[in-house]
């Protein structure tokens, strides 16, 4: 009998994992909430937030759903996992409790810490610390970090003194405290880790392009675009990473009451040594970079998923292709600000193929009205590219994207330069 699934999240990380599950051949429906217009086109939406931990319990025991996979960090923090474990559902995702290690950058820390994996100093702030003395401990750069779920916009890295003092002492405002953190050097690459009790295994690494500007510069966004595989994580990158980062984290999660099931994002700084640190864990596939990693999984999706659901990976280690990818975003006029919204995308969007490879547009804040298609949301498109070379990939990607118009949006023109 057909595998039914059901995908919480509406971004383009949901409709890449959504496209990737309905290629399983066990799979018979994808069902999304909320969902996209991207993933209205090929599965069914259902309009339910994906914060909405009931309503979305409900939904999996309503369409008897086999294994759900939980896109967004938030439903995790809030126990969706735990929700439908206990009414006996897979859930790919961790529990409320593994779900920290994203909900709080502080305790993430602290776990750092405990089991000495690299990563950058930290001091905590409140209205009692002496700001000055704090400021000048390491200097320029600052790195200030709100402890808040913020969609990557809690952070501002900045070299102007009194732009890091104002946001500290905004934050301690909001917040009551702030996280200022030792600057690392380098460069920056995305591993996400598949994990369960019995074993891990990391997806090839991708870089994603966090700034709004061409050449690394601007405010940070949730991220303008990405590529797989990052060159900068070399095997021997990846081995340290592996050793040093991942087996004492995955050797801590395993011996908890509840062990970790689902994707551990590590964002790794690579030094110019080749060393790697933290930069920051998150708990759920990454966004641009599912859409560029997925594709690269040649085993089945539904049976790997599955499989760390249930706590099996180990017997069901998947294979990978050996093609690149690499995605662009458009975003809405005003992103990262706040973006126009219910605009009509216009142009062709459909799939486009040759002999270099294929592309095509993995949708995020994108909806219907009448049957048209408007923008909803900052990031609202991605146009995807997949060849056998990075480069080609990079060509057929921003070949894809001229085809697709929508007033005021921008991109950047420079997505895999650190690469290619
Ligand atoms: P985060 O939300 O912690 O990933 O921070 C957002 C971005 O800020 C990261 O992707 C980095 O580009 C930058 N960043 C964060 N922490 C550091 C750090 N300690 N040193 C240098 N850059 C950082
Ligand atoms: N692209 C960064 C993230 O998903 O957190």
């Amino acid at each position: 009998m057909g595998r039914i699934v059901l995908v919480v999240g509406g971004g383009g990380r949901e409709h890449a994992l959504t496209i990737g599950l309905l290629e399983s051949s066990s799979v018979s429906a994808v069902h999304v909430a909320p969902g996209n217009a991207g993933t209205g086109a090929i599965a069914t939406n259902h309009p339910i937030s994906a914060g909405d931990v009931d309503g979305q319990v409900a939904l999996a025991q309503s369409l008897d759903a086999d294994l759900v996979v939980v896109g967004p960090e938030a439903p995790l923090v809030n126990g969706l996992s735990d929700a439908l474990r206990a009414v006996g559902i897979p859930s790919f995702g961790p529990h409320a409790a593994g779900a920290m290690l994203e909900g709080s950058k502080d305790f993430a820390k602290q776990v750092m810490l405990d089991l000495n994996i690299p990563t950058a100093g930290v001091q905590h702030l409140t209205e009692q610390t002496d700001l000055d003395e704090a400021a000048d401990l390491w200097g320029a750069p600052w790195v200030v970090k709100r402890d808040v779920l913020a969609g990557g916009k809690g952070v501002v890295v900045t070299e102007d003194r009194d732009e890091a003092l104002e946001f500290i002492r905004d934050s301690i405002q909001t917040d009551g405290m702030v996280l200022l953190e030792e600057f690392l050097a380098g460069e920056e690459a995305s591993m996400l880790v598949m994990m369960d009790e019995s074993g891990f295994v990391a997806l090839p690494c991708s870089q994603d392009h966090k700034r709004v500007g061409e050449g690394d510069v601007g405010l940070n966004t949730g991220g303008m675009g990405a590529y797989a595989p990052a060159p900068v994580a070399t095997e021997a990158v990846r081995a340290r990473a592996i050793s040093e980062i991942v087996e004492p984290m995955h050797e801590h999660l395993s011996s908890q009451e509840t062990p970790y099931r689902g994707c551990l994002y590590v964002g790794l700084m690579i030094d110019e040594d080749g060393a790697p640190s933290v930069v920051e864990y998150n708990v759920r596939f990454g966004d641009p970079e599912t859409q560029v990693t997925v594709p690269l999984i040649a085993s089945d999706l539904y049976e790997l998923l599955l499989a760390v659901a249930e706590g099996r990976l180990a017997h069901s280690m998947p294979t990978f292709s050996t093609d690149h990818a690499l995605t662009v975003v458009l975003a809405a006029d005003g992103y990262p600000g706040p973006p126009v919204k219910g605009r009509s995308i216009t142009g062709d969007l459909s799939d486009y193929v040759d002999s270099d490879g294929r592309a095509f547009i993995h949708h995020a804040g994108t909806g219907t009205i009448d049957e048209k298609l408007v923008s909803t949301g900052g990031r609202v498109l991605a146009s995807t590219g997949i060849a056998s070379s990075l480069s080609e990939a990079r060509n057929l990607a921003y070949q894809k994207l001229s085809d697709v118009q929508l007033e005021g949006s921008h991109f950047r023109r420079d997505i895999g330069h650190r690469a290619l």
